[in-house]
């Protein structure tokens, strides 16, 4: 990692954090300060990783940005754990973008010789809104549903720190494939238990991106000065639902003939089923023009390589 020897991560205990901290500690990235609300917790971490306390504080707050290279905030409430309630809605909101507001706010309080060079705001596909065929560059618009203006809200929530110099980065991320959670083991564990299968009529595009993938392309974007504003973080080839069932109904060598219609969803999931069925034909145009190179481009590569130890 050129340049970047010292980090700040929110969310660094997540799926994605977890791998990212690896992958950072295994380019050289010398200290790494996790923000989180629990410090006493039990985890392994990298070389040169330290859990840090979260106080939205800005004093306490710059005391911890001050002297790093790079901020990377992907902190959240998670969006498919529990039924979308109000005060769940309010919790999932509040867990981003008043986070990032306070990061933002306490930059400001970072004197200018110490600020990180680079700020890597975590965002999502979702940003786009349910669009059914349309191929979604990061010049499209936002959509209008509550994912799109959670992701609205959640990139200006730090957008002003371009104003101290700071380089600003959304990762406007897909569906991220791994084993250890998020979305994948919840499709494999059915189709494991032979009732598997397509989602209503499984027609709608899922914008998806191998784990290893999205760690390289964010510790890609933070090494590339050139790499600002809005970025999709997600595999060239996104497929509709179908094809995805279909492919790892094969990698998975199980068959997947059960259809789950979207009112059974609806019923169960409510509206949070509404976000699981958008249809997101997103692709990484800009990545790509940075000249960046997915290690699994393709969705049969990196479902075998996610389930290659069976
Ligand atoms: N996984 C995906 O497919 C995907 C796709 C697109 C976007 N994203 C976004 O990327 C980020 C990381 O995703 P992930 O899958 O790694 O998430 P994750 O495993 O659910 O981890 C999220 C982290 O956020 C922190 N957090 C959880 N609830 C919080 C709350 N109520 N208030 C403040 N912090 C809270 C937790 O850190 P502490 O417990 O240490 O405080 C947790 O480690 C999320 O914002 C997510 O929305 C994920």
């Amino acid at each position: 990692m050129a340049g970047i020897r010292r980090v700040v991560l929110t969310g660094g205990t997540g799926l994605i954090g977890r791998a990212l901290s690896q992958y950072l500690a295994e380019r050289g990235v010398a200290e790494q300060r996790i923000l989180t609300r629990n410090p006493k917790r039990q985890l392994l971490l990298p070389p040169g990783a330290r859990l840090v306390p979260w106080r939205a504080e800005p004093d306490a707050l710059a005391e911890v940005l001050q002297g790093v290279d790079a901020v990377v905030h992907m902190a959240g409430a998670n969006v498919a754990q529990r039924r979308w309630t109000d005060a769940y809605k309010a919790e999932i909101y509040r867990s981003r973008v008043e986070t990032g507001r306070a990061l933002a706010r306490a930059l400001a309080a970072v004197p200018e010789s110490q600020r990180p060079r680079v700020f890597v705001q975590m965002s999502a596909v979702g940003y786009y809104g349910d669009r059914g065929d349309a191929i979604l560059t990061e010049d499209e618009p936002p959509g209008q549903d509550f994912l799109a203006r959670l992701c609205v809200d959640w990139e200006a929530a730090t957008q002003s720190v371009q104003d101290f110099g700071v380089r600003w980065i959304a990762t406007r991320t897909g569906i991220v494939l791994s084993r250890e959670g998020g979305a994948l083991p919840l499709m494999a564990r059915p189709m494991r238990w032979f009732v598997g299968g397509p989602l209503a009529d499984g027609q709608f595009y899922i914008p998806w991106i191998h784990i290893m993938d999205q760690v390289r392309a964010m510790a890609f974007l933070m090494n590339h000065p050139e790499a600002r504003g809005p970025f999709n973080l997600t595999a060239p080839e996104p497929v509709t639902n179908e094809v995805f069932i279909r492919t790892l109904a094969r990698v998975l060598r199980r068959p997947a003939w059960f259809r789950v219609p979207r009112w059974a969803l609806r019923l169960v999931l409510g509206e949070m089923a509404d976000a699981m069925l958008a249809s997101l034909r997103a692709v990484p145009k800009r990545l790509l023009d940075l000249g960046f190179t997915f290690r699994f481009p393709d969705l049969t590569s990196a479902l075998q390589d996610l389930f290659a130890q069976g």
